[in-house]
């Protein structure tokens, strides 16, 4: 199989969101009801910004989140249902009735099941937007998540509650468990966007780019995936020693 992995080294975040809004952009052009994967964290913030920017229509998208905290209020503002409708769905114009989270029609264990149901029932995802965890996680994929792992409820790595931790009151209040997309389910998206902003992500994107794949980690996965475009800031970029800017690497 031919891999290609893109590698854009931006300026800064809001390039990097202007980037990754004008393939979505393009992709919608093609495909006005286009099946997005999106995720929250900081990183793709700059992308919603830009693509509000563009005000396109984007009302027959359909979308789909990459993972949710299990042990959280209904009503928390933390919940990425409730910080998908106000980062992405709402500003975006995205219709409501389109958009979906993991958990969103139950917790129970047949959750998991039901969203990879509702992923293959769509066509699957066209366009993944998608960032990286310092410890190399994808959605909450953490080290030890197989290639191949689908859809399931997982426990969060001590060292990504504390990353999120600044979202909440306190650690204490950081959920522990979350139904994630799995590793095999995310390389199944046609296309992936990967954002990484800030030094505090140099080593991770390194090891997923140039490392050996890995269950160690999960984003080396991305590796093995035929349509990857990077992007990345100056710092996130600063430990690349093999992967060139803008270069297209072609691979056996
Ligand atoms: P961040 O998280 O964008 O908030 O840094 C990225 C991730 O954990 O995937």
């Amino acid at each position: 199989m031919t891999r290609t992995l893109a590698l854009h080294v931006v300026q800064d975040r809001r390039a990097g969101g202007s980037l990754a809004a004008e393939r979505i952009a393009a992709a919608v052009a093609q495909r006005p009801d286009l099946v997005l994967g999106v995720a929250t964290g900081s990183t793709p913030e700059p992308v919603w910004s830009a693509l509000v920017e563009r005000a396109l229509d984007l009302s027959r998208v359909r979308a789909f989140a990459l993972d949710e905290y299990l042990d959280i209020a209904a009503d928390h503002p933390e919940r990425y249902a409730a910080v998908v409708e106000r980062e992405i769905t709402r500003p975006l114009g995205l219709d409501p009735r389109l958009v979906r989270t993991p958990g969103d029609d139950g917790r129970d264990e047949g959750a998991p099941q039901r969203y990879e149901r509702a992923i293959a029932e769509a066509g699957g995802v066209d366009l993944q937007v998608l960032g990286i965890g310092r410890n190399g996680h994808i959605a909450f994929n953490e080290p030890g998540s197989a290639a191949d792992s689908r859809t399931r409820i997982a426990r969060l790595s001590e060292e990504t509650r504390r990353d999120n931790a600044r979202f909440f009151r306190s650690l204490d209040e950081v959920p522990r468990s979350c139904i994630t997309q799995g590793v095999g389910t995310i390389l199944e998206a046609r296309s992936i966007i990967l954002l990484a902003f800030g030094p505090s992500k140099a080593a991770a994107i390194t090891a997923a780019l140039e490392g050996p794949v890995t269950a160690n980690v999960p984003a080396s996965a991305l590796q093995r995936h035929p349509d990857v475009t990077v992007v990345v800031d100056e710092s996130a970029a600063s430990a690349l020693r093999q992967c060139r800017p803008s270069a297209a690497a072609e691979r056996a």
